[in-house]
């Protein structure tokens, strides 16, 4: 069992709006938003072992920045946690990702997965993956802590190139 630290997902949310100010591109953006989240959940010590976006682009999902194993660069909306996610713009909790039909095994360590929508003026532009190794890691604060980043990462995301 790994150790949870206790989530600050208010601050996360407006260190991202932070992040945007310094440079004004969404890779930019995505890329330390995913090293800041990873750091934040407890990546380094294991406690997640994905962490970061896929982005929409034509009708399909694309691999974004991210922090861990290299993964799946495509993924259609009818597959998969996140195709879920990005298909019906709600946020997926999902505590067994073995019993999840569909899932996706980018990386065999992963055990429970959170996958939430990032809108974009109204439209889903990306969702935000996070997997853990532990079997029911993530609790419905996490996935409403999340909401809040993505709702950060969205609103900062408009406009940018
Ligand atoms: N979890 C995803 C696949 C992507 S990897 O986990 C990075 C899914 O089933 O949608």
């Amino acid at each position: 069992m790994y150790n949870k630290p206790e989530i600050n997902y208010a601050l996360a949310a407006e260190q991202i709006r932070a992040l945007a100010e310094e440079e004004p591109h969404y890779v930019a953006l995505l890329a330390n938003a995913s090293a800041m989240l990873w750091e934040l959940l407890g990546g380094p010590e294991g406690s997640i072992n994905w962490c970061g976006f896929y982005i929409m682009r034509g009708g399909r999902l694309v691999l974004g920045p991210f922090q861990g194993r290299p993964a799946c660069i495509h993924i259609d909306l009818s597959r998969g946690v996140c195709g879920a996610a990005a298909r019906t713009g709600e946020t997926q909790l999902v505590p067994d990702v073995h019993a999840f039909p569909g899932h996706i095994a980018c990386d065999e360590a992963s055990r429970s997965e959170v996958v939430v929508p990032i809108f974009v003026s109204g439209k889903i532009s990306a969702v935000l993956d996070i997997d853990s190794p532990e079997e029911g890691h993530f609790t419905e604060k996490d996935a409403r802590g999340l909401e809040l980043a993505a709702l950060a990462i969205g609103e900062t995301m408009e406009g940018l190139e």
